[in-house]
């Protein structure tokens, strides 16, 4: 089914080079102010159900549309995309498994000249984070529906990130299920290799034994060092303050590309 487009229907984009919409007769300044005070306006009001998942299954494939970047489950073709999706005159700063954006968000908004992603496999939440980027007229961040073992495969070119953050990842936490926790060997090089030399994975988790998993995991497997850098004013989320009210500790890891 096709989607619902997200633009008012009386507004159309502005052409990029004049600045005038196709709507706007030439030279209408006034005209042009108004629809940016009703685009603004209309941006507020966006509720999450305003995005609304763009394919059935029979349809899927890679799409890039307002923002969201959809990479399909069960599907064969993801290494013919030759589609762009990343600044290359930015830096840039991908965020693993952001369930409802709130620390990328932040982020987002107060480094605006980092062209930040987030990527959640749940439609749900990535709606949650389309919606806080849409209300805060964010235009610094791509947010990905997928899962994050694909995005880095096929998505990431080598060589391109300089900051990866893992916050809070689902920890699994009975022995037999350890299996699916995102860190594991494969996961690992594909975060070494999109990331740039000098760029920096930082992993945090209230789960001890997770902790150690990866520490041991990184320090085997990949040539990432442990750096001392002090995470001050790291930012907030859901399952951060969630853990911190439990009286939980939070461990913090950060590791660089020599
Ligand atoms: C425990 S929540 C943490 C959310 C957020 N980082 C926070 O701190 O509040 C883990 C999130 O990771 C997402 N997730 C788990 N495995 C994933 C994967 N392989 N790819 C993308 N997202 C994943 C889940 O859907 C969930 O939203």
């Amino acid at each position: 089914m096709p989607r619902k487009g997200l633009e008012p229907p009386h507004l159309a984009a502005p052409d990029p080079k004049s600045g005038v919409s196709a709507i706007s007769p030439p030279g209408h300044a006034t005209i042009f102010s108004l629809e940016c005070f009703f685009v603004k306006k209309y941006t507020i009001f966006m509720k999450q159900q305003d995005l609304l998942y763009p394919y059935t299954f029979d349809e899927r494939r890679p799409l890039l549309e307002d923002q969201v970047f959809f990479i399909p489950k069960n599907y064969p073709n993801h290494s013919a995309w030759e589609g762009s999706l990343l600044p290359n005159n930015r830096a840039i700063h991908v965020e693993f498994c952001s369930g409802n954006g709130e620390w990328i968000i932040q982020k987002a908004t107060e480094e605006p000249d980092v062209f930040w992603v987030a990527v959640e496999r749940k439609f749900d939440r990535v709606r949650k984070i389309w919606v806080k980027a849409k209300q805060k007229g964010l235009t610094n961040i791509l947010i990905v529906c997928g899962e994050a073992e694909t995005f880095a495969e096929f998505y990431l070119k080598p060589q391109t990130v300089c900051h990866i953050f893992i916050n809070f990842p689902d920890p699994w936490p009975k022995l037999r299920h350890a299996k699916n926790r995102l860190m594991q060997k494969t996961f690992a090089e594909l975060v070494v290799r999109a990331l740039k030399t000098g760029g920096l994975f930082t992993f945090v988790t209230d789960d001890t034994p997770y902790r150690h998993q990866t520490e041991k995991l990184i320090k085997e497997e990949t040539d990432l060092i442990s750096t001392q850098d002090v995470l001050e004013d790291y930012g907030s989320s859901y399952f951060h303050r969630l853990w911190l009210e439990k009286g939980k500790e939070i461990h913090f890891l950060r590791f660089r590309k020599q």
